[in-house]
């Protein structure tokens, strides 16, 4: 009672966190299609939903949840109270705009353009058709034009004022069920504080968000661990504006005709007061404490070269005039530094002994535990230099070397 009446008076709120299980939630196979609300098995995962779904439905505070990619830090679309009480909780630019998860193509219909339609895809340009059928539910976000206002629900502070609009159709049966049963689309950001790395766990949202938002419903680990492809198919040629959850390569192979020719969006900087079409990519982001070092693989080196470099590239950083303070450091290794070698490496009359943490041995494995791992050495063991061993940019080499290079800033290296 005290307890509450002090955090009331301090206006800070009691962040509660509250398991469901993901595997006791079922939806029909057309769920996604024609909006049919799911079984829930488990009587107190379905009580922990009914929670969140009511605070949803509140319009003042918003919730964290899973989703298939990284947590997601969710209020309605529909409100404007909903989406500032967003901005607010994780210290966003409210020119970066949200993505409004749907969990059908009904409920976009009827909430967002409320009309019942003859063709559920009529609202949903051509381009995406193809896609959509293959790849939703799923970490695919598609940019749709923003609707006349008088034909839509849909709060003007999602879109930060850019003629379009971004939806998807996650696959997490935590998320959709959440959506589906407060029957709110819900615009959602990854549930880290503003440029620090997307969280994967509801521990990561719990460090980054206690006291600023009521609850997070914890449904372990998230299985892809970036977040969501964006693709503007609007555009021609159309456009990959962020790499994600699916691969540049299965958006070519999937989309058809209209994606052949598909670009990637690689601009990096931006100039002052420009409209962009991914505002996302003007702030700092995915950054850890710790001074991250990127070790960009050359095709040409053999790994024991590799790790010469490296020993090189340490022993710089601890002679570093900046860095002459350093105690600790780690290394996060992916595919040529998982070796026995690495295990005993030795920086000359140094007594530091660096932290080791293998990624993973595939792009789905280092995709998985990249934002885990950073926040793990960065949080818990609280070291000063976070090497971190790239991959090539292809198939999923491509999100996660997106998301090391904002981690890294200026400081990437050829190794
Ligand atoms: O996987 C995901 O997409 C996660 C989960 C929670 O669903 N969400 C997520 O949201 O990553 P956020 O806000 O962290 O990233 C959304 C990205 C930003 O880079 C933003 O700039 C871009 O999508 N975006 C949103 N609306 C847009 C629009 N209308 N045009 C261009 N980019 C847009
Ligand atoms: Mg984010």
């Amino acid at each position: 009672m005290l307890k509450r009446l002090v955090s009331k008076m301090s206006n800070v709120l009691e962040t509660r966190i509250l398991k469901v299980d993901p595997a006791s939630i079922h939806f029909g196979e057309d769920a996604h299609l024609n909006g049919s609300l799911p079984t829930i098995a488990d009587p107190v995962s379905e009580k922990n939903l009914l929670e969140a779904a009511k605070i949803i439905r509140g319009n003042s505070e918003p919730v964290a949840f899973p989703t298939e990619t990284v947590y997601g830090l969710g209020g309605s679309s529909l409100s404007d109270e909903a989406v500032k009480s967003i901005y607010r909780a994780k210290n966003r630019p409210s020119d970066n705009p949200l993505i409004t998860h749907v969990s059908s193509i009904d409920q976009l219909n009827r909430k967002i353009y409320q009309e019942k339609l003859s063709s559920p895809f009529q609202n949903i340009p051509k381009p995406y058709h193809s896609l959509i059928t293959k790849l939703w539910p799923g970490p695919l976000t598609i940019l749709l034009p923003v609707p006349p206002a008088e034909r839509s629900a849909l709060s003007k502070l999602t879109t930060a004022d850019q003629p379009t609009f971004a939806v998807r159709i996650p696959s997490n049966p935590i998320a959709r069920a959440l959506i589906a049963l407060s029957d709110t689309p819900i615009a959602a950001p990854s549930a880290n504080a503003s440029t620090r790395p997307s969280p994967t766990m509801a521990s990561h949202v719990y460090h980054d968000l206690n006291g600023r938002i009521p609850l997070i419903l914890d449904g372990g680990p998230c299985k892809v661990g970036v977040e969501s492809t964006v693709v503007d198919g609007l555009s021609k040629p159309p456009l990959l504006l962020r790499p994600g959850g699916f691969t540049y390569e299965e958006i070519l192979e999937l989309g058809g005709q209209d994606w052949k020719d598909c670009k990637v969006e690689r601009r990096k900087v931006v100039a002052e007061g420009e409209q962009v079409k991914t505002p996302g990519m003007k702030y700092k982001h995915y950054s850890p404490s710790a001074k991250v070092i990127l070790l960009v693989p050359k095709p040409q080196k053999t790994d024991s070269d590799r790790i010469e470099e490296l020993k090189r590239l340490i022993s710089r950083e601890l002679q570093n005039e900046d860095t002459n303070t350093v105690k600790k450091l780690a290394i996060l290794t992916s595919l040529h530094l998982g070796t026995a070698e690495i295990q005993d490496l030795t920086l000359g009359d140094s007594k530091i002994k660096p932290i080791l943490v293998k990624l993973g041995n595939t792009g789905e494995e280092i995709q998985a535990n990249l934002f885990a791992a950073l926040r793990q050495v960065d949080e818990i063991d609280n070291v000063d230099i976070i090497f971190v061993e790239g991959i090539n940019e292809d198939r999923e080499g491509l999100a996660i070397m997106n998301r090391l290079r904002k981690a890294a800033g200026d400081h990437c290296v050829s190794f």
